[in-house]
C-alpha cells in the first residue's frame, strides 16, 4: 500500500500528515506501507517543513527534519493507491489533474476516514498563530488514527 498526503506548499499540513502516519504505523508494527507527501504548488520545492510546523510536531515526539518539499506530479496518480487532500481546494485541484476514473477514485479528503462524507478541511496554518499549528496537529492526528484503523488494524 502506498499513501500520498497532499497540501498546497508541502511545508505544513502534508509533511505533518506524513510524519504522523509513519509514526502511528511504526507504533503498530505495520511495515510495507509507503507514505509520502507533496504540494500542488511549486512555492517551496526543496525546502524543509515550516519551522513552526516542525516545532509543534517535535513537541508531540514527531521529527520532520529529514523531509523536503516537492511538487505533486502526474505520475503520482499511478504510483500511489490513496491520495489524501488537506482541504477542498487541494481536492478540487487534484481532481482536475486526474486522467480518468482510476485516478479520481484514489483522491480523498485527509479527514475522510475520521469524518466520512463531511468534507472537513484541514485549515491552512501558514498565516496563523501558534494555536493554529496545534489545532492542525490535532486534526491531522485524528485523521491519521482513522486511516490506520480503517486500513491496517485487523478487527
Ligand atoms: P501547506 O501550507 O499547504 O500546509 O504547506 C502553506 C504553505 C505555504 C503557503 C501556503 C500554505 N504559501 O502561500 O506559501
Amino acid at each position: 500500500m502506498k499513501i500520498l498526503m497532499v497540501c498546497l506548499g508541502n511545508i505544513c499540513r502534508s509533511p505533518l500528515a506524513e510524519g504522523i502516519l509513519k509514526s502511528k504505523l511504526r507504533a503498530h508494527g505495520i511495515e510495507n506501507v509507503v507514505v509520502d507527501s507533496a504540494g500542488v504548488s511549486s512555492y517551496h520545492i526543496g525546502e524543509k517543513p515550516d519551522p513552526r510546523t516542525m516545532k509543534n510536531a517535535r513537541k508531540h515526539g514527531i521529527d520532520l527534519s529529514d523531509q523536503r518539499a516537492r511538487q505533486f506530479r502526474q505520475e503520482d496518480f499511478d504510483r500511489f493507491d490513496l491520495i489524501y487532500a488537506a482541504d477542498r481546494s487541494i481536492y478540487n485541484a487534484l481532481c482536475s489533474m486526474a486522467q480518468g476514473p482510476e485516478h479520481l477514485k484514489k483522491i480523498k479528503m485527509m479527514t475522510e476516514e475520521a469524518f466520512p462524507g463531511k468534507m472537513i478541511d484541514i485549515p491552512d496554518p501558514y498565516y496563523g498563530s501558534e494555536n493554529d499549528f496545534e489545532s492542525v496537529f490535532q486534526l491531522v492526528d485524528t485523521s491519521c488514527d482513522a486511516i490506520v484503523q480503517k486500513y491496517f488494524v485487523k478487527k
